[in-house]
């Protein structure tokens, strides 16, 4: 971890203080690095008095958090009802196929990182993507090499 980083989440501690709870501390840690890197648990259990075992738990527990660096490009694919029922699971196998990544990863040339929701607010145009918070209504599993095309 470089010292850049280290000042980041040496600041983010700092900020909320060494007596919240790490659920806090490990969102703020990714909002501003764009992930948790293992490092920055150890960081917050030697700054805290929270053990490393117990956070990495934490982290673990709830899906929010990413360990790996994020992709230039993030892929949310709707898999609520509305996109359900409208094909979404289809399209999903059809990225990961394409990109040879699976849902909550980033693809190995870290071009994208593909995460799965239950909803994104726009069900009648199911089903639903976004890239980089751009709305693809309607996706079909053969149109989705042209979408991601349109991001390099
Ligand atoms: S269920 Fe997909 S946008 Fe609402």
């Amino acid at each position: 971890m470089d010292d850049a980083t280290t000042r980041k989440i040496d600041g983010v501690i700092a900020r909320r203080g060494t007596g919240t709870g790490c659920i806090a501390i490990l969102q703020d840690i990714q909002r501003e690095l764009g992930y948790v890197p293992v490092e920055a648990m150890e960081r917050v259990a030697e700054e805290t008095e929270i053990k490393a075992t117990q956070i990495w738990g934490v982290a673990t527990f709830y899906t929010q958090f990413r360990f790996e660096p994020p992709g230039r490009h993030r892929i949310r694919v709707c898999l609520g009802t509305a996109c359900h029922v409208r094909g979404a699971s289809e399209v999903m196998k059809r990225i990961e196929k394409d990109l040879d990544v699976r849902s909550g990863r980033t693809t190995a040339d870290g071009r994208f990182t593909l995460e799965e929701v239950r909803c994104l607010g726009a069900c009648a145009l199911a089903p639903v993507i976004t890239i980089d918070g751009n709305y693809h209504p309607k996706v079909t599993p053969r149109g989705v090499k042209r979408i991601l095309k349109r991001y390099p």
